[in-house]
């Protein structure tokens, strides 16, 4: 018998609209596959996320009415800055994503660089968007994650944004509104590649769960057969 160099880990993202149930299902997943690990993006621990999550807790309106503007007078970030902090975020993570993968752990991500690239993008009127190349078009969008970790597979929980937006907790936090969640699903539309696997999220949280446990048993057991790949979007 040969011996056997140590098999990679699978890479396993989930996207979708806010409220979708992607951090539901990412548990769920985590909890069932062996050896497995769950991250999520943004990370809010790092230096980055902690600026992050303080533009994400304000409305997306500028308007005085937040109780707190007057005593942080700092002015808003604009729409391309915050999105390469996101996009840094992920950046600060990839060589440890990397090494626990290559050391053969199945790594599940909550939102990755798809999320990067759909909410900017539907800030600029994306989605739809025409092949626009400079502003907040998708290509603009996408090109600050090129040469990241490339997922082995997409889960997509499909919600439509009216459904999403009857779920609790909804409308707290900055994005969290209908019209421009249907901007949001409509960038994840171009993004979809080969990698995507789409799954009813309306269904019941069992019967998704066991949906999204056999595909990524799949890819796990496939992954060990090939290379792993930084090579997102090139
Ligand atoms: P979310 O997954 O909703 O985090 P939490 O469960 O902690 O609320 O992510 C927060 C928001 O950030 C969500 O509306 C999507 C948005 N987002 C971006 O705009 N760009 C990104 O690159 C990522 C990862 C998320
Ligand atoms: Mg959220």
């Amino acid at each position: 018998q040969q011996p056997q160099p140590p098999r990679r880990g699978a890479f396993i993202v989930f996207e979708g609209i806010d409220r979708c149930g992607k951090s539901t299902q990412t548990a769920l997943l985590a909890a069932s596959l062996p050896n497995s690990l769950l991250r999520r993006f943004p990370d809010r621990t790092t230096k980055t996320g902690a600026i992050i999550s303080s533009y994400l807790s304000h409305p997306s309106s500028s308007s005085a009415s937040s109780p707190s503007a007057a005593a942080t007078p700092s002015p808003p970030l604009p729409d391309e800055a915050i999105h390469l902090l996101f996009s840094a975020n992920r950046w600060e993570s990839a060589a440890s994503l990397t090494a626990l993968l290559r050391a053969g752990t199945n790594v599940i991500v909550d939102r990755y660089a798809y999320s990067g690239a759909a909410y900017t993008a539907a800030k600029g009127g994306g989605g739809g968007g025409g092949g626009v190349a400079g502003g907040l078009g998708l290509e603009w969008c996408k090109a600050p994650d090129r040469g990241l970790p490339t997922p082995d597979l997409v889960v997509y929980v499909d919600v439509a944004p009216a459904v999403a937006a009857a779920r609790a907790g909804y409308g707290e936090e900055r994005y969290e509104r209908i019209e421009f969640q249907e901007k949001v699903a409509a960038a994840f539309a171009e993004l979809r590649d080969e990698r995507w696997v789409v799954v009813d999220g309306t269904r019941p949280v069992e019967e998704v769960q066991r949906t999204i446990e056999k595909v990524a048993r799949e890819v796990v057991a496939k992954a060990g057969m090939e290379p792993l790949r930084e090579d997102l979007w090139c």
